[in-house]
């Protein structure tokens, strides 16, 4: 695992979106798993500049769901589909045929979970996982306490992210189950950047990074990967013992 604190998040979302579009030009089919919510949105905003600026072209990029919440219609503007269409798919226009997304509104959830599973495993696994730290340490909808050996499956959705997760929706929203790739999966991507951003998050980060690597913070399992980055912020990571250097 490597670390690095940037000074701002914008500078930490440059250099992420660095990352995926070097990944695109080095390999046009990469496979690639994108988290939704407030820190990565600006790492996307980057890539698709740096896409229009520099030509990369996306026509045969691939995209593996991480997440979406359960019983919301994909139309929803805070659905997880939404977000990435919004912020990615249609502006580097990527099409449907080029994606592989959980239907949160399938009636029968566990097939739902089956065939991106099947999926994954055709697409030989996933060149690069971007995530997000959820308030709960969450990576997906890994809440604390899941089992590592999960692939894709339906996950009851811990009371921190019912509260959190209302943010994304304007209208009252219950939100009770999530499904998610599992953390087996997660940790099988060949390369893995997990991104915070903010004071609001500052201690989660020095639990992810300073606690026992555990399921009780399931992004602390992206330490052991091999080949996974942590990018923080100055204000991500304030609480640390340590404070590492700040990328000039
Ligand atoms: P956020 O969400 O980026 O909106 O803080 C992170 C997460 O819950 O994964």
């Amino acid at each position: 695992m490597r670390l690095s604190v940037f000074k701002t998040h914008d500078e930490l979302s440059r250099s992420a979106a660095g990352h995926i579009i070097q990944l695109v030009i080095a390999k046009p089919n990469a496979v690639l798993c994108l988290a939704t919510g407030n820190t990565p949105g600006l790492t996307y905003k980057h890539v698709v500049e740096l896409a229009k600026k520099d030509q990369v072209d996306f026509s045969r990029a691939r995209i593996i769901s991480l997440d979406e919440w359960v019983d919301i219609p994909r139309t929803n503007p805070g659905s997880c589909y939404s977000f990435l269409h919004e912020h990615i798919f249609a502006p580097l226009e990527i099409h449907h045929e080029q994606i592989n997304f959980f239907n949160g509104q399938a009636v029968d959830l566990i097939a739902e979970c089956q065939q991106i599973d099947k999926k994954i495993h055709e697409v030989d696994g996933i060149d690069l996982m971007v995530l997000g730290i959820g308030m709960n340490g969450h990576i997906g909808f890994n809440e604390p306490g899941v089992s590592n050996n999960l692939k894709a499956h339906v996950a009851e959705l811990d009371d921190a992210t019912r509260v959190v997760g209302k943010k994304y929706f304007s209208g009252e929203v219950e939100l009770k189950r999530g499904i998610t790739l599992g953390i087996s999966q997660i940790l099988a991507a060949k390369k893995i950047i997990m991104l915070a951003n903010g004071s609001s998050k500052s201690d989660i980060v020095k639990r992810t990074l300073e606690e026992e690597i555990s399921n009780f913070i399931p992004a602390s399992f992206v330490l052991n990967h091999p080949n996974s980055f942590i990018f923080l912020d100055e204000l991500a990571a304030e609480k640390l013992s340590q404070r590492p250097s700040v990328n000039p």
